[in-house]
C-alpha cells in the first residue's frame, strides 16, 4: 500500500495474537501505526498505544518523539509527539496528548482516534534523552504535558530495576492535572533513590492535595534538592516555564553544560512579535535589495508571495514575512514544516525528518531549504 492510500482509518484492522516480532521498525520501510488502546490519563489528558502495522519492535532512546501525518479537514497536519513509554517494552508505543483548546489535531485525538484506527508516522528522532548523558545523579524538571519525555525515562530506569537517584519535580496546575500520578507515586514507593515531587498551583475542594503549592522556586529546589548543583538535569515544559528554569539555574551557579531541555514549541505570535515580523520584513526588503540573489516563493493555500534571498530558508523568509508555518526543530530533523513542492527546486540539508520516498514525490522540509529557482508551496 502506498502512503498516499493511507488514511487514518485502517477497516476491519485487527490486533494479532501476541505476537513478540523480532523485525525491528524501520523509519525508511515502515510508516504505519495501529491504534490498539485508548486510555484517559486526566480529564484532558488521553494516552494512545499504538503498534507497528507489520508485526514488529521499536527500538529508541527514552525521550526521543516520533512525527505523525494526520488526514484532518482534506489536509495533512504534522505534530511530533514524545513517546511516553519505555524502550523497554519495545513491543507497543505510547503517545500522551493533551488537548489544547482550539488545537485541530490534539482535539481529533481525542475526539476521532480510536482502537483499528491507523496513523503514518516518521521516526523515532531526537537527542532529549538520558541514554545521551549519564550520569549518576539525575533531576528531572517537568511542567504539564512535558511530563512525556521525562515520564518515558523513569519507566526506563524502573524496568531495568536500576535505583537511579532521580528526583523527579514536576508541575501542575491542580491536582487533578498530574498526569501518571500514581504510576510515578508507585515507584517512588518501591525504587529506592527515586522521588517524585509534584508542586501544583492551586487546589480545589474537588481536589485537595497535601503537597506542595506554587512554582517552582530556587528555595523550593534547595529544599527538595540540596545537592542539585551535582546533577544532570532534563527539563521539559511550555516555554515561559522552561526560561524561567533556566535562568533560575544559572543563576544559581549551575553548570549549563549538565542542562538539557525539550520545548514542545507552544509560543504564538504576539502583538510584539508581529511588530518585530513587520520590522523584519523591512530588514528583508533591504536584504534582498542586496547582491543576493532573490526568489518569489508562493504559497497556494494562504494566498501570500514571499521575496526570499537564496541565503536563506524559505521558512525563515516566511516567519519574517510575519507567516505562521507549522514548525518545530527548526532543522530538518521532526518533519512538522513538510510541505508540497509544486513547482521549482530547492537545496535541502535535512537530518532524517523527510523520506527519500518523499522527498522524490515533490515533498520539503521548510526549515532546511533554500530557494534556487522561484518556487510555488502548497501551504
Ligand atoms: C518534540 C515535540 C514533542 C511533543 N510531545 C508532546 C506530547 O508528548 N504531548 C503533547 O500533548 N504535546 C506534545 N507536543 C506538542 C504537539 O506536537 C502539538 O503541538 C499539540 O498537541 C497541539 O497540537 P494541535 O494541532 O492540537 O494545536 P496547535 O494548532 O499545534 O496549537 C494550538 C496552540 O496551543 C499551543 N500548544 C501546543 N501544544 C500545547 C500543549 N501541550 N499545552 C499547551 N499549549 C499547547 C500552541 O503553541 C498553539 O498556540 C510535542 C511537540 C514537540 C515539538
Ligand atoms: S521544523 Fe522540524 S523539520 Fe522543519
Amino acid at each position: 500500500m502506498s502512503m498516499t492510500d493511507l488514511g487514518n482509518v485502517t477497516a476491519g484492522s485487527s490486533s494479532p495474537a501476541i505476537d513478540l516480532a523480532d523485525n525491528v521498525w524501520d523509519s525508511e520501510a515502515d510508516d504505519t501505526l495501529v491504534c490498539e488502546a485508548v486510555r484517559q490519563e486526566t480529564h484532558d489528558v488521553r494516552t494512545f498505544v499504538l503498534r507497528p502495522a507489520a508485526p514488529g519492535r521499536f527500538r529508541f532512546k527514552p525521550g526521543q518523539f516520533m512525527t505523525y501525518a494526520f488526514e484532518i479537514g482534506g489536509e495533512t497536519l504534522y505534530r511530533c509527539y514524545t513517546i511516553s513509554s519505555a524502550p523497554t517494552r519495545p513491543d507497543r508505543l505510547s503517545l500522551t496528548v493533551k488537548r489544547v483548546p482550539g488545537g485541530p489535531v490534539s482535539n481529533w485525538l481525542h475526539d476521532t482516534f480510536k482502537p483499528g484506527m491507523s496513523l503514518r508516522a516518521v521516526g523515532p528522532m531526537g537527542d532529549f534523552s538520558c541514554a545521551e548523558h549519564p550520569a549518576g545523579r539525575y533531576l528531572f524538571l517537568s511542567g504539564g504535558s512535558g511530563i512525556t519525555p521525562l515520564m518515558s525515562m523513569a519507566r526506563t530506569f524502573h524496568d531495568l530495576g536500576r535505583s537511579e537517584d532521580v528526583v523527579f519535580i514536576h508541575n501542575a496546575r491542580s491536582p487533578a492535572d498530574i498526569i501518571f500520578r500514581e504510576e510515578l507515586e508507585t515507584m517512588a514507593r518501591v525504587d529506592e533513590g527515586f522521588r517524585f515531587v509534584p508542586i501544583v498551583q492551586s487546589v480545589s475542594p474537588l481536589s485537595p492535595s497535601s503537597g506542595l503549592r506554587g512554582f517552582l522556586t530556587r528555595s523550593l529546589l534547595e529544599v527538595v534538592a540540596p545537592d542539585f548543583r551535582e546533577r544532570e538535569v532534563f527539563v521539559c515544559g511550555p516555554a515561559p516555564y522552561m526560561a524561567a528554569v533556566r535562568s533560575m539555574l544559572a543563576e544559581a551557579g549551575f553548570d549549563m553544560a549538565r542542562y538539557h531541555d525539550e520545548s514542545f514549541n507552544f509560543e504564538t505570535l504576539t502583538a510584539s512579535e508581529r511588530a518585530d515580523a513587520a520590522e523584519a520584513e523591512t530588514q528583508l526588503d533591504a536584504e534582498a535589495s542586496l547582491a543576493v540573489k532573490t526568489y518569489t516563493v508562493e504559497f497556494t493555500k494562504t494566498r501570500r508571495t514571499v521575496e526570499v534571498p537564496e541565503t536563506m530558508t524559505v521558512l525563515e523568509a516566511a516567519k519574517r514575512a510575519g507567516m505562521r508555518l507549522p514548525s518545530s526543530c527548526s532543522k530538518g530533523m521532526c518533519g512538522t514544516c513538510k510541505s508540497k513542492k509544486v513547482s521549482g527546486s530547492v537545496e535541502m540539508t535535512h537530518q532524517g525528518g523527510i523520506r527519500q520516498r518523499e522527498i522524490d514525490a515533490g515533498m520539503v522540509l521548510l526549515c532546511c531549504s533554500k530557494p534556487t529557482s522561484d518556487l510555488v508551496i502548497e501551504r
